[in-house]
C-alpha cells in the first residue's frame, strides 16, 4: 500500500509517496510528472553502488531517458565546486527544459542535486528520491537546497520545491545505525514541537523504532512528513512559523561548529540541543509543562543518542571548565543563521505539541542553557 501527503503550494504543490518497494514505482509515478526530456540521476558513490541500478531500471521501464552522474560521498561533497562538476554533467548530458534531475540520497544529495537543478537553465524540474532518515522525514520535502560555503554551512541556496518526494522505508535497512539513530531526534522534534499524540505514539514504540520495525518506521516516516507538509504549506520561505522546525537547532549548530562537524552528527547535536532549548524554556518560565523534559529525555535515551555535549580537554591538559565551554557556545549562537538584529532566537517549548520562538537578549541565560547539558570529562 501506498501512503501519501500533499504538500499544498498552489501551482507547486506536490505529493509525497511512501511505500516500501517504492523505488521499483520511481518510473511510473514521475512519467506523468516530468517534462519528458533526458532525467539526470544524481547521487553520492555509494548509494551510486547500492542502489543505483534499481533506480535507473525502474526509471528506463517506464520509458524515461535516464542517465547517472555520482560525486564522492560526504560533507564536503556539497560545495560550489561540486555543483559546477555536476552542471558540467548537465552539459554533457544535454538536460535541458524539458529534462529533470532527481536527488537521490541523504541529506547532501538532496540538497547539492537541488541546488544543481534550481539553477540550470535558471531551474529545471526536480525530484527527491531520498535514502536516510533524516533526508526522508526533514530535507528532502520543503524545496530548501544549497551548498557550504567559506562563509558558512547552509548559507548559499535556493528554494526549488521537487515536483515529487518517492520515499521507500525499505532502503533504510542498509543505513548505518548511528545515521539512522541521529534521524529519529528529527522524528522526535515533530511531536514536541506540534504533535502530542505522535510523541505519546513514539513513547510507546520506540523500541520497535529504534530497532527498525518496517511498519513502524514507514508510520513515523509518514507522519513526520506530514507534519513537516504543514509548516511548508504554511510558511513556504520561513518568514514565520517554519522557524519552529528549528527546534533543538540553533544550540545543535553551535555544538557542530565548536567541535568542527566531526563529532557529531546533525540530529545528536539537535537532540542535545533540544534538551537545552527545554531547559532554557524553564528558565524563561515559558515552558508550562514539567514533565516535557523528562519525556523527552527518556526518548533521546532510548533512541540510544547522547544526552550530553562532553566538554573534552585536551590530550596534554586538563578536561575543559564546562562553564568555559557553555560561554564559547553562546557566543556561537549569535553568529547563527537565525540571528536577527544580532539578538539570537531560539524556538522554545511551552507544552507538548506548542513551541514559541522567542530573542534571547541576556546571555547568561543561554550559557545556563548549554551548561545544563555539558557535562566534563
Ligand atoms: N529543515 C528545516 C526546514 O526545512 O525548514
Amino acid at each position: 500500500m501506498i501512503t501519501t501527503v500533499q504538500v499544498e503550494l498552489g501551482p507547486r504543490s506536490y505529493t509525497i509517496h511512501i511505500a516500501p518497494g517504492a523505488i521499483e514505482r520511481t518510473g511510473a509515478i514521475l512519467q506523468p510528472l516530468l517534462p519528458g526530456g533526458r532525467v539526470l540521476v544524481i547521487s553520492d558513490a555509494t548509494v551510486a553502488k547500492l542502489h543505483g541500478k534499481r533506480l535507473l531500471g525502474a526509471l528506463q521501464s517506464a520509458g524515461i531517458d535516464a542517465v547517472q552522474e555520482t560525486f564522492p560521498a560526504g560533507e564536503s561533497s556539497k560545495s560550489l565546486t561540486q555543483a559546477d562538476s555536476l552542471w558540467q554533467a548537465c552539459a554533457k548530458h544535454r538536460i535541458d527544459r524539458s529534462g529533470a534531475v532527481i536527488g537521490f540520497g541523504g541529506g547532501v544529495s538532496g540538497d547539492l542535486a537541488g541546488y544543481v537543478a534550481a539553477c540550470w537553465m535558471r531551474g529545471v524540474a526536480f525530484v527527491q528520491v531520498p535514502t536516510t532518515l533524516l533526508a526522508m522525514v526533514d530535507s528532502a520535502v520543503g524545496g530548501k537546497t544549497g551548498v557550504n560555503s567559506a562563509a558558512g554551512k547552509n548559507l548559499v541556496g535556493a528554494f526549488h520545491q521537487p515536483r515529487a518526494v518517492i520515499i521507500d522505508p525499505d532502503l533504510l535497512r542498509s543505513m548505518d545505525d548511528r545515521e539512522y539513530r541521529a534521524g529519529l531526534a528529527e522524528v522526535l522534534k515533530y511531536g514536541i514541537i506540534r504533535d502530542p499524540e505522535f510523541l505519546a505514539w513514539q513513547e510507546s514504540k520506540a523500541g520497535a523504532l529504534a530497532t527498525r520495525d518496517a511498519a513502524t518506521v514507514a508510520h513515523a516516516v509518514a507522519v513526520s512528513c506530514r507534519i513537516k507538509a504543514q509548516y511548508v504549506a504554511e510558511d513556504e520561505f520561513e518568514h514565520g512559523a517554519r522557524a519552529q522546525l528549528n527546534y533543538g537547532h540553533t544550540f545543535g549548530h553551535a555544538l557542530e561548529r565548536e567541535t568542527r562537524y566531526t563529532t557529531y552528527l546533525h540530529g545528536e547535536a539537535v537532540g542535545i540541543g533540544m534538551r537545552m532549548a527545554a531547559d532554557l524554556g524553564a528558565r524563561l518560565g515559558v515552558l508550562t509543562e514539567p514533565d516535557l523534559g523528562k519525556r523527552q529525555d527518556e526518548l533521546l535515551r532510548r533512541y540510544g543518542l547522547p544526552l550530553v555535549h562532553v566538554a573534552a580537554g585536551s590530550a596534554a591538559g586538563p578536561a575543559a571548565d564546562p562553564a568555559a565551554v557553555a560561554r564559547v557556545l553562546a557566543g556561537h549562537c549569535s553568529l547563527d543563521k537565525k540571528v536577527r538584529k544580532s539578538r539570537a532566537r531560539f524556538v522554545i517549548p511551552v507544552k507538548t505539541g506548542e513551541v514559541v520562538l522567542r530573542e534571547v537578549a541576556d546571555p547568561a541565560l543561554v550559557e545556563a542553557a548549554f551548561l545544563s547539558a555539558i557535562a566534563s570529562r
